[in-house]
């Protein structure tokens, strides 16, 4: 199967530099960002140049790598200490997505793995394990989509909201992993992607890549969503997903938990897509879930344009929390999980 854009997170040739797509700047620019210095990479998580729950988890692995090679010393001990300074900066980047931390823990786990053999062959188990996270983190996809597909039919009207494709994920996604996978089955779906405000992740970047792979879209307002379902033109909801917790309470970019309560109101299934390790078992419900604040301006001054007041308060939580009970199945690369989500995710994850 051929991946539907262009990879957001990966290693340059040499392996020595993680290299990024800044979507900040799409739709309009592609550029690419070789990355190795410590700083640059948290500030590139930090400010979404690269995001998405997979891409954060593959971005900060990869960082953690090229800025572990960097270490000098021959000494086990002093490097990982150094590597545990390393990992403690990158998982201060972003609260929500559990992806950041579950990468994080399984470079250390991999980490600890090795014991105390020399450096150059611990440098070199880190950059296995980041690629091996990246690999997984393709074929994920591939499965979601299938998984997903089976839920849907030719002709469908689909809405998502924020961005969970290609540019978020390493290179398929999981939201519209089964729009690519209906695409090359000439499922002929006609996609809605809300613009998701403040920062416009479905108008900048899903529309941007459905566009570019020839899929029908069409981009809404946030507030426009409840008119297209009363409509008629949505027959299914897919979101990709931020933190499932162990109830199947799920953290998703804000605004989604609006959807689903919509979605339920006028009787259209709602799915969220995400891999098992999105889901964080350490996390009891949705209430325990750290929700990332963001800057004011990005609502007072978005994109450079004053669109409040200077000077008025403003609120800006980067997700919300979708109530287990609006969700109609987790469609993960595992399966597609039904409620009750507390034994159906268990047994996800212990398998
Ligand atoms: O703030 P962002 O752009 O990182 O938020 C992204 C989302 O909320 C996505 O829907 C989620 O991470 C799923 S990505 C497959």
């Amino acid at each position: 199967m051929k991946f539907m854009t262009t990879i957001p997170a990966r290693l340059n040739e040499s392996k020595d530099k993680l290299v990024i797509l800044d979507q900040t700047l799409l739709p309009e620019e592609e550029l690419f960002l070789e990355l190795d210095h410590r700083e640059e990479i948290w500030e590139a998580i930090k400010m979404l140049r690269v995001r998405g729950a997979p891409a954060i988890g593959v971005a900060a692995a990869y960082g953690l790598y090229v800025t572990a090679r960097k270490i000098e010393t021959a000494s086990t001990e002093e490097f990982v200490a150094e590597f545990m300074k390393l990992k403690d900066y990158f998982a201060t980047s972003r609260p929500t997505a559990v992806n950041l931390f579950w990468a994080l823990d399984r470079m250390e786990a991999r980490l600890k793995q090795e014991g105390d053999k020399p450096v150059p062959e611990l440098k070199h188990a880190l950059l296995e394990e980041s690629e091996a996270i990246f690999q997984e983190d393709q074929e994920m996809g591939l499965a979601i989509g299938e998984y997903g597909l089976s839920l849907l039919k030719p002709n469908m009207g689909l809405l998502t909201h924020c961005n969970a494709g290609g540019l978020a994920t390493s290179g398929y996604g999981t939201a519209l992993a089964p729009i690519y996978a209906g695409h090359a089955k000439d499922y002929n779906f006609k996609v809605f992607a809300d613009e998701t405000r403040p920062l416009l992740q479905g108008s900048r970047l899903t529309a941007y890549e459905l566009h570019k792979a020839g899929i029908d879209v069409t981009v809404i307002c946030d507030n426009m969503a409840s008119i297209v379902m009363r409509e008629g033109k949505i027959d299914a909801v897919l979101v990709g997903c931020d933190r499932i917790a162990a109830n199947g309470d799920t953290a998703n970019k804000i605004g989604t938990s609006g959807v689903a309560i919509l979605a339920k109101e006028y009787g259209i299934p709602f799915y969220v897509l995400g891999p098992t390790s999105t889901i964080d078992m350490n996390t009891p419900t949705g209430a325990e879930i750290e929700i990332e604040l963001r800057d004011d301006e990005e609502i007072s001054m978005g994109f450079g344009k004053r669109t409040a007041p200077k000077g008025v308060k403003t609120y800006n939580p980067a997700f919300d929390v979708t109530d287990a009970k609006y969700i109609d199945a987790i469609i993960t690369e595992k399966g597609i999980l039904r409620a009750p989500y507390t034994e159906s995710i268990k047994k996800a994850m212990e398998s």
